[in-house]
């Protein structure tokens, strides 16, 4: 019998779980978003986040072993996320995951967020290709590796400030366009133009990122021009973020000649951002690897895929394991 893996995400502002079986493949995902909930604060609320994890975690839990038609006692395990995110969130899901493995006497074990988010390129395409550069473009991290195989990673470079999806949402805010920012401002990029000459923060500068200076300049445009087009700003914002992304991913294709290109995180949900990847890939003649549109964004599927990655690396977790909020990447 396939053996069964459950879930459990609730790192940020989504309550999700899911089953994934040894081969990878999904046998159910629910997510539970809180976006409704943070959106009037323009951004995620811990204190608010934690305590609807807690209200969601058991009716998400149930509805993604019902999907998969399992029982708890037959799994094989049950992953979930440690960190990095809320501490408070991460309390949640660590809590409910120990306790159920505990109470159906099967193993757990803890995920990397990071790794999760770099495994989910498995949920469109099981065939992964080594080495890969592998960008990470989130509402946490905006972070360029190198995947030489499955869980090793060296750093290429990072943001010295925001995430890009922090920008995106900063910008967003700023613009009384709600949140999460990226969806909106794609949307209304796709009907402006990039007219308005942003700045590309870092371009020269190896593999580092920089996004704060760009926000600020598109707040000081807007505050300067009260007749500004919206469509505009954000065509000529998400342009600008795009064009760092590309220079980076383009000197490090030509760099490495690597076969693949990994493009995970939320941003990874942008077709704008999808398009370019695609139009880059066909350019190095290297196979693309971004996750579905619905699987970029925070899901259980994705520490799903990781927790099996991490069980035949190194097994199941001590269940001493507690949240870590600053989690990092290890890189080898
Ligand atoms: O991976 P994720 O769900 O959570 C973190 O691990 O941080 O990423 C969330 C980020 C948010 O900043 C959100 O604005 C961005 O991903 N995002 C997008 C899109 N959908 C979500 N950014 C650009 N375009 C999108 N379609
Ligand atoms: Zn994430």
């Amino acid at each position: 019998m396939t053996r069964l893996l459950l879930a459990i995400e609730t790192s940020c502002d989504e309550t999700a779980a899911a089953v994934v079986d040894e081969d990878l493949t999904v046998r159910s995902s629910i997510v539970a978003s809180q976006v409704d909930l943070h959106a009037a604060f323009g951004g995620v609320v811990p204190e608010l986040a934690s305590r609807a994890h807690i209200e969601m975690i058991t009716p998400i839990v149930e509805r993604a072993l019902v999907e998969a038609g399992v029982d708890g006692p037959q799994l094989a395990g049950v992953a979930v996320t440690s960190g990095p995110g809320l501490v408070g969130a991460l309390l949640v899901g660590i809590a409910t995951a120990k306790s159920l493995a505990l109470g159906w006497g099967v193993p757990v074990v803890s995920v990397n967020h990071l790794e999760g988010h770099l495994a989910s390129v498995y949920l469109a395409d099981p065939a992964v290709a080594f080495p890969q550069v592998a960008l990470l473009v989130s509402g946490g991290h905006c972070m360029l590796t190198r995947a030489t195989a499955p869980g090793r990673y060296e750093l290429l470079g990072e943001t010295v400030d925001d995430s890009i999806g922090e920008a995106y949402d900063k910008v967003a805010r700023f613009l009384g366009l709600g949140y999460p920012g990226g969806p909106v401002l794609d949307r209304l990029a796709l009907e402006g133009a990039d007219v308005l000459d942003f700045p590309r923060p870092m371009l020269a500068e190896g593999y580092t990122f920089s996004f704060s200076g760009l926000k600020t300049a598109v707040v000081n445009y807007v505050c300067a021009d009260p007749g500004f087009s919206e469509t505009d700003v954000a065509a000529s914002f998400v342009a600008a973020c795009m064009d760092v992304l590309v220079t980076k991913l383009r000197r490090a294709l030509r760099e490495f000649g690597d076969p693949a290109l990994a493009i995970v995180g939320g941003v990874a949900a942008s077709p704008i951002l999808r398009a370019r990847a695609q139009a880059l890939a066909d350019e190095f003649r290297t196979q693309l690897l971004i996750p579905p549109q619905s699987m970029a964004t925070d899901n259980a599927a994705m520490i799903g895929v990781a927790g099996w990655h991490k069980l035949a690396a190194v097994g199941p977790s001590d269940s001493a394991f507690g949240p870590e909020p600053d989690l990092r990447l290890r890189f080898v």
